[in-house]
């Protein structure tokens, strides 16, 4: 049991890192897309389908981490399924998996409608403002998110 805990960690933090970068990543591309739509919506677009490519990254580490995940449960006899800290984590684990799907992938995809609009000579400055505020809003809850998972980690016994 010692061994499967161990590699559960082990993999869970591969998971983390590669969902992390991933994310990161993809805030940083998506900074250099909202800086190339005024001048240059043509450069804005090929790199929108980039993005696609940090989700895949994103979903491989989640994948990894819910693996793990049951893994480490399984090795610890289930015991962490009905512990506070537990049930509080995977409130946030599903918070973070509800708005990443509706939140960033749908207005990443209208991101991409909207950039072919502008450049075909359409007015579209107030729907791609009403874009940039949802992603600015999901991208301060998904840090939250994942910052208060952190520190259930860390500190579940005081729990
Ligand atoms: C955003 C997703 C997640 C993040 C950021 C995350 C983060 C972490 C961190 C930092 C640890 C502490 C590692 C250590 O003890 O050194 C941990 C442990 C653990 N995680 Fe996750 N995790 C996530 C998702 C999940 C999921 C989906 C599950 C279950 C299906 C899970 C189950 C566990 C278990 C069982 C432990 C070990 C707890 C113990 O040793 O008592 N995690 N996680």
């Amino acid at each position: 049991m010692y061994f499967l805990y161990s590699l559960g960690l082990f993999i869970h933090i591969v998971g983390i890192t590669i969902t992390s970068g991933g994310s990161i990543g993809g805030y940083l591309l998506e900074r250099q897309i909202w800086k190339h739509i005024p001048e240059s919506p043509l450069k804005s677009k090929s790199l929108t389908c980039l993005l696609s490519k940090y989700s895949m990254i994103i979903h491989t580490g989640t994948l990894l981490m819910i693996i793990s995940g049951i893994m480490m449960l399984a090795a610890l006899g289930w015991a962490a399924v009905g512990q506070q800290w537990f049930v509080i984590k995977m409130v946030f684990v599903i918070g973070l998996f509800l708005s990443g799907f509706f939140i960033a992938g749908t207005n990443s995809m209208r991101l991409n409608k909207l950039i072919i609009r502008q450049m075909n000579a359409e007015e579209v400055s107030i729907e791609l403002n009403k874009v940039k505020r949802n992603m600015i809003l999901f991208r301060i809850s998904e840090a939250l998110m994942v910052l208060t998972i952190y520190l259930l980690a860390i500190f579940r016994n005081s729990i």
